[in-house]
């Protein structure tokens, strides 16, 4: 198989990846990391994919970084190989990433789901920053991502202590998008990126992107990166499009230009 840490298959304009290292609790260890870069890679190469779920098992999506394998690297080596920098190939993708959560979301795990556009969260769900426990600190943006989502009572709260939290007080500060029952995760989550696939794919990726300017511009620079942005899509066919179908009341017809 081309990944033996994942389960990977496109299941119509949705791309889906099941992170697959059940003894170890889906543990990132450096081959899924690499694994899911190259998937999600894969998946943004893909005309036919217009958004991608993210999912773990129903016991952890995934209970942080590989422990095992981080255990006896001194500073040198967790230095020159660039410990977390692998990650930036799986940010810099742009389709929609939705993270569909069930279990445990700890650590690096908590950090895969930040990375995502979208959480969504089975009741089950626990999350929570526990490197402090082990002697290290969030390495894969828990302390800058997590602190943006949340803010700095509750981010310093998970970070210094090292505490779960259930998935009530994930939604109520703003980590998880929607809460829905076990047996529903999935199908939450893909259908919801079935729906963000079947819009104009321009639309959708400069709509990412004007939000996520907003986790690291000024307001001013943000608004007027927003309001540029939303002008340029009356350059689109699919502008024209989407509206004429408003006003004909027929559903309209996304190609993507
Ligand atoms: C390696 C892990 C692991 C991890 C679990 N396992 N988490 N292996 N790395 N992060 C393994 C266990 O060793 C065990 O293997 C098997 O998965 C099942 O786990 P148990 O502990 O037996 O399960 P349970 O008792 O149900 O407890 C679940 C748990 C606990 C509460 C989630 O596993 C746990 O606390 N895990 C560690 C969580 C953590 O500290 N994460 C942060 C990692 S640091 P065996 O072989 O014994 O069966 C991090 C840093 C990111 O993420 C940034 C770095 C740059």
């Amino acid at each position: 198989a081309a990944f033996e840490t994942l389960l990977v298959e496109t299941r119509g304009a949705v791309g889906l990846v099941t992170l697959n290292r059940p003894k170890a609790l889906n543990a990132l260890n450096a081959a899924l990391i690499e694994e899911l870069g190259r998937a999600l890679e894969a998946f943004e190469a893909d005309e036919a994919v217009g958004a991608v779920v993210i999912t773990g098992s129903e016991k952890a999506f995934a209970a942080g970084a590989d422990i095992r394998e981080m255990a006896q690297m001194s500073f040198a080596d967790v230095y020159l190989a660039d410990l977390g920098g692998a990650w930036a190939r799986v940010v810099a993708c742009r389709k929609p990433r939705i993270a569909a959560v069930s279990g445990y979301a700890l650590g690096g795990g908590a950090e895969l789901a930040q990375m995502c556009d979208i959480v969504i969260a089975s009741t089950t769900a626990k999350f929570g920053q526990p490197e402090i426990t082990l002697g290290i600190i969030p390495g894969f943006g828990g302390t800058q991502r997590l602190a943006r989502a949340v803010g700095k009572a509750k981010a310093m709260d998970l970070i210094l202590t090292g505490r779960m939290m259930d998935v009530e007080e994930a939604e109520r500060c703003g980590l998880v998008s929607r809460v829905v029952a076990p047996e529903r995760l999935l199908d939450e989550a893909i259908e919801a990126a079935e729906k963000i696939a079947g819009f104009s794919r321009v639309a959708v990726l400069a709509a990412k992107e004007a939000v996520d300017v907003a986790q690291e511009a000024g307001l001013t620079e943000g608004m007027r990166f927003e309001r540029r942005t939303f002008q340029s899509l009356f350059a689109t066919d699919d502008q024209s499009e989407g509206m004429a179908a408003f006003l004909e009341k027929r559903k309209p017809s996304f190609r993507n230009r």
